[in-house]
């Protein structure tokens, strides 16, 4: 079953927008953005009503937690193949044998961490991701956090006029500065090329149908068919726009913590403040579709 792709019963679920749930529990973190959701166990099969559930769950609160959760990798991989065929990363180290299985470790011997500075996953891509589990399995003694930021609020609370200046705006997105040399510590060797695309500044949300700004820190390198110059400024702008705490829900990790996020409307950061310490864990990502 794949509840990725735009199909009749995912609009049915959605005309289900905002009903009780009955197979899952939800606690809202903030009124805009992200959920905790209890009364699911990840590492056994799913029936489809509680998946249908999940799925309107995130596309309700665009990232959704999990707790105490015990999965294996292959758990793991087919949890994230609910939703869809799974994206494989064009750099970052995998689990051996598991090229669909990100590790996403940073310990005492790193001079960087995954994901801290604010992005979408993997935005470069023609097809960008749709969505990213997020497993931690160890966490640091405190630290360590995920800010996530809700492009629908940053969208909706912008001026109509800056609204109408962004609309059939396109921006390209690169991932050769991003991804040459990043994984070298881990031994990832350079590729020869790494994933650029253009894609609408402004994307329409493929289930929900609502807006959300889609530009990011991470890829974004500018603006097409405006002056530089203009480019950067916009994009100056709609960074710390979009960065406003108003918009955002910060999520505080335990071991055995799933984060399931929506990444054609949020973008996350993680929280690289517990050197010395280790965090570790694996991230299965959802392949997307090309934005409109
Ligand atoms: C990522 O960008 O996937 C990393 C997020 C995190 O480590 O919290």
């Amino acid at each position: 079953m794949s509840l990725n792709a735009l199909d009749g019963p995912r609009i049915k679920q959605l005309s289900n927008a905002g009903a009780p749930y009955e197979t899952i529990r939800l606690d809202k973190l903030t009124p805009v953005i992200g959920a905790e959701i209890s009364g699911v166990d990840l590492g056994r099969p799913i029936a489809r009503p509680q998946m249908e559930e999940i799925h309107r769950a995130l596309a309700e609160n665009l990232v959704i937690f999990f707790r105490d959760q015990q999965m294996t990798q292959e758990q793991h991989l087919d949890f994230g193949r609910h939703f869809g065929p799974l994206h494989l990363h064009p750099a970052a180290p995998h689990e051996p044998g598991h090229p669909e299985l990100m590790i996403i470790k940073a310990d005492a011997n790193s001079v960087r961490a995954n994901g801290e500075g604010w992005h979408s996953d993997v935005s470069c891509d023609e097809e960008p991701p749709m969505g990213s589990i997020l497993y931690i399995k160890e966490c640091p003694p405190n630290g360590g956090d995920t800010l996530f930021a809700s492009m629908y609020a940053a969208y909706e609370a912008l001026s109509d006029r800056m609204k109408a200046y962004l609309e059939g705006l396109t921006a390209l997105h690169d991932g050769e500065p991003v991804y040459r040399g990043m994984f070298a510590k881990d031994g990832v060797a350079d590729k020869a090329n790494y994933p650029r695309a253009e894609h609408p500044v402004i994307r329409t949300h493929p289930v929900t149908g609502r807006k959300a700004l889609y530009v990011n820190r991470g890829f974004t390198a500018r603006i097409l068919g405006i002056p530089r110059d203009e480019s950067e400024g916009i994009l100056r702008y709609l960074y710390e726009h979009m960065e406003n705490p108003l918009f955002q829900c910060r999520f505080r990790w335990q071991p055995n913590s799933v984060a399931f996020w929506d990444n054609r409307c949020a973008q996350h950061r993680a929280m690289w403040d517990y050197w010395p310490h280790r965090r570790y864990g694996n991230r299965v990502t959802v392949r997307g579709e090309r934005p409109v």
